[in-house]
């Protein structure tokens, strides 16, 4: 590792307290659950409690790295999300706060789809860059969510994935340079009067293959490393089946002939979280991370190619090494029970809760006790949200 190694230190991340298996789902409308299981990858998604949201998600996520790390040296919390509770004050100062972080930081949100989350790792890595000293914490959460009955329904999925981006790195240096991407494309998009998001799903699909190409074709135009470099690709994932079409689609844009089996080795262990959470926006290809270095064997000195895709749309390609000794810093365990210890509802609890919302009117509300996370969601009283640890 170079003395001026900049990346990510750590990663933690946390779901919801409820899960919806796609059986349910295929139950109710019919669907063959071959095409959730096998066409699209997935097996369930994760269901946010009547308490929970965004910031209990993050703040959750956080807690970990933490304990673990302290909070004196953490100068900068950045924010990524596209399920935005207010219109002015940051999630982030909440989260900043149910953690007892120091006063003396900055506390900011992003937006930019499901892309933003790199917009905060590069952010975070021109500020530590500036001063090695300083630590950022980033944080990408997201609730996905699509009408009932639509196309979109079986990629929903909720999540929030941390990272502390640190000089020195204890699991990934991200490197330059980056391959950069903007068009744009009305292929999926939200509202501010809309709790869910309007799609065109085929069309989604096409901008995110042209965004891989215009990405990868800057990427190797910076001097980026050559594709036979990557023993792994960390693609963004609206369901999990979207990394392999992404991959195929950039090999075969490079000229290059692969099997399945060449495309399975490159995608495979980055899919495992994904397949069970759903789609997670911003957290998704922090999540594709976390699952590739918990189940992976040894990636060591190895380099990890990283496609972000926010719909809009922007894509950044960039490539980063995986640090010795990572292995110890892993919440293998942690990852895995966020997964299995969630609680399986059935198809009217789910309907209810995704029907289910704050009053329009901002009236106030007292939000039953479901979440099993360390931090609720109480009330709405005064139009304030009121948080507190559970
Ligand atoms: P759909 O029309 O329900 O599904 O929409 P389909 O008919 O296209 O089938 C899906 C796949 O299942 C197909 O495979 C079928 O052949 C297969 P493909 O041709 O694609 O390889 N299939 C089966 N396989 C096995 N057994 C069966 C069977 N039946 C069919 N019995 C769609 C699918 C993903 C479009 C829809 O769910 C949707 O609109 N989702 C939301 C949009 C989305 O996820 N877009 C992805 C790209 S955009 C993006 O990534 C950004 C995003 O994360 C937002 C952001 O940036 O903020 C979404």
């Amino acid at each position: 590792m170079t003395s001026d190694a900049i990346g990510i230190h750590d990663l933690s991340f946390a779901t919801t307290r409820f899960v919806l298996p796609h059986t349910t789902l295929a139950d109710h409308n019919g669907t063959d659950i071959g095409k959730y299981h096998t066409g699209i990858g997935q097996r369930s998604m994760s269901v946010p409690a009547a308490d929970e949201d965004i910031v209990t998600m993050a703040a959750a996520a956080a807690a970990p790295i933490v304990a673990r790390h302290g909070a004196d040296q953490i100068r900068t919390v950045v924010l990524a999300t596209e399920s935005s509770i207010d219109q002015a004050k940051s999630a982030g100062v909440y989260v900043h706060s149910l953690l007892g972080l120091p006063s003396s930081a900055r506390v900011v949100e992003m937006k930019q789809a499901c892309y933003s989350a790199t917009a905060a790792l590069q952010f975070a890595i021109g500020l530590v860059h500036r001063d090695r000293s300083h630590r950022v914490l980033v944080i990408a959460s997201d609730v996905s969510r699509y009408e009932l009955d639509s196309p979109g329904e079986a990629t929903q999925g909720a999540a929030a994935a941390a990272m502390l981006v640190s000089a020195d790195p204890a699991l990934v240096q991200i490197e330059d340079p980056s391959g950069l991407f903007t068009a744009d494309v009305m292929d999926f998009w939200r509202p501010n009067y809309r709790a869910t998001a309007l799609v065109d799903g085929k069309e989604s699909i096409s901008a995110y293959l042209q965004a891989v190409e215009g990405a990868w074709k800057d990427y190797a135009e910076q001097g980026g490393r050559a594709l036979g470099e990557f023993s792994a690709f960390c693609y963004h994932q609206p369901f999990t089946k979207m990394a392999y079409k992404a991959h195929r689609h950039l090999l075969g844009y490079c000229g290059h002939d692969a099997d399945k089996g060449e495309i399975a080795r490159a995608i495979a262990d980055t899919t495992t979280y994904n397949a069970d959470i759903g789609n997670s926006y911003t957290a998704s290809m922090y999540l594709g991370l976390a699952s590739l270095l918990d189940n992976a064997d040894d990636l060591t000195h190895q380099a990890i190619g990283f496609l972000s895709y926010g719909s809009g749309s922007v894509a950044e390609f960039f490539a980063g090494t995986v640090v010795p000794g990572y292995r110890s810093q892993l919440r293998v365990a942690a990852h895995r029970d966020a997964i299995t210890q969630r609680h399986p509802i059935d198809y009217a609890k789910y309907r209810e809760l995704h029907e289910q919302s704050f009053p329009d009117d901002g009236g106030d509300y007292s939000a039953p006790r479901e979440t099993a996370g360390p931090y609720r969601l109480a009330a709405l009283s005064g139009h304030k949200r009121i948080y507190e640890p559970r």
